[in-house]
């Protein structure tokens, strides 16, 4: 694997306006779910960091789950249409108040199928906060109650986010360069 200096082409999102949305998010959410508590599902891998730093900044009740799913090989883009669930919940989302994390949604293909699944389970309600938004790509409607930052339609990584599984523990959101990228291989 390559230090990413290789290939990065800008820092998008520094670390400090990640901390800032990411705090007016929490608060936001605390507000409108008041007096309710709150069933956080991240899902699984990229929406990990997001969701740590996030439910540090939610008042009310919140309990936390995982799914994992994957759309994406080790390839770059969506493979469109099926998204395959690897980790399915623990807990039952029948009557409570659930909140989809997701660290980006780029076609919506993803998410789609994730919400369509949820919703046969009878949630209380169910919402989407999202830290990235590619909208320029989007496929399908997504509902986004909650939405950190809209981004270009460019390949990005760090903050959860990866390329080929590294890569995201770094503290902001970069741009790639898809050129100098493959060219490292
Ligand atoms: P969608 O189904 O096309 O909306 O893809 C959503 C998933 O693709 C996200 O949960 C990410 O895991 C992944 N993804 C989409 N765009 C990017 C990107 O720019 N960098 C890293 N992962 C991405
Ligand atoms: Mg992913």
């Amino acid at each position: 694997m390559q230090d990413y200096h290789e290939f990065i082409d800008e820092i998008l999102i520094e670390e400090a306006q990640l901390k800032k949305r990411i705090q007016e998010l929490g608060e936001e959410i605390s507000r409108d779910y008041d007096g309710k508590e709150i069933l956080a599902i991240c899902i699984l891998r990229g929406g990990v960091m997001f969701l740590s730093d996030l439910i540090r900044h939610i008042k009310p009740l919140v309990a936390i789950d995982f799914m994992g799913v994957s759309s994406y090989g080790l390839g770059l883009r969506s493979s469109e249409g099926q998204v395959r669930i690897t980790l399915d919940l623990t807990t039952s989302i029948a009557d409570r108040h659930v909140l989809i994390v997701e660290d980006i949604i780029d076609s919506g293909n993803t998410l789609a199928s994730v919400i369509e699944m949820l919703q046969t389970r009878h949630p209380a309600s169910l919402e989407v906060c999202t830290l990235l938004n590619k909208v320029s790509r989007r496929e399908v409607h997504i509902p986004i109650k909650y939405c950190g930052f809209e981004i270009p339609d460019k390949f990005v990584f760090g903050y959860g986010l990866d390329m080929d599984e590294f890569y995201r523990n770094l503290p902001f959101i970069g741009v790639v360069d898809l050129e100098k990228y493959e060219a490292g291989f």
